[in-house]
């Protein structure tokens, strides 16, 4: 069917897998807990820190936008014209946030996103990073869709 289930159980923490959902890229993101308390303090970067404008699953209204707080799911289409944002790490996206060491860049024209896929002020992109839907199947594995 449409549906897409993924495998986490080898994800590292700090590391990204890519799967195809409904021919649209979806990545899967284990955050460290580092990443995870961060997520709460940058509010004033973000046009939508609570997910409020966006059209999405209900649990993506908080910080996280996750079920789990360690497990972020996103689609990863840019929400301006649709290219597809960089992840960047270990420092690399400071580059684009002071002070913020880890998230997603567009190449395009330059959207910022973090990890839980928010959008940074100052840039062309409207939205957050779409939330699919998903649910978990067991610890193991999430099913998109
Ligand atoms: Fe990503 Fe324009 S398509 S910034």
């Amino acid at each position: 069917g449409a549906d897409v289930e993924a495998d986490i159980s080898k994800i590292e923490p700090g590391q990204l897998i890519r799967v195809v959902w409904r021919s649209k890229p979806v990545w899967i993101a284990r955050r460290t807990p580092e990443l995870i308390e961060s997520l709460s303090k940058i509010d004033d970067l973000l046009k939508d820190p609570n997910s409020e404008e966006d059209q999405q699953p209900e649990f993506a209204r908080n910080p996280y936008r996750s079920l789990k707080e360690e497990y972020l799911v996103l689609v990863g289409i840019c929400t301006h014209l649709g290219c597809s944002p960089q992840h960047l790490k270990d420092g690399a996206f400071e580059e684009y946030v002071e002070g913020v060491p880890e998230g997603f860049h567009c190449p395009c024209h330059g959207s910022k996103f973090d990890m839980a896929g928010r959008v940074f002020n100052n840039v062309p992109a409207p939205l957050n990073l779409v939330v699919p839907p998903y649910m978990y199947v067991d610890d193991n594995t999430i099913l998109i869709g």
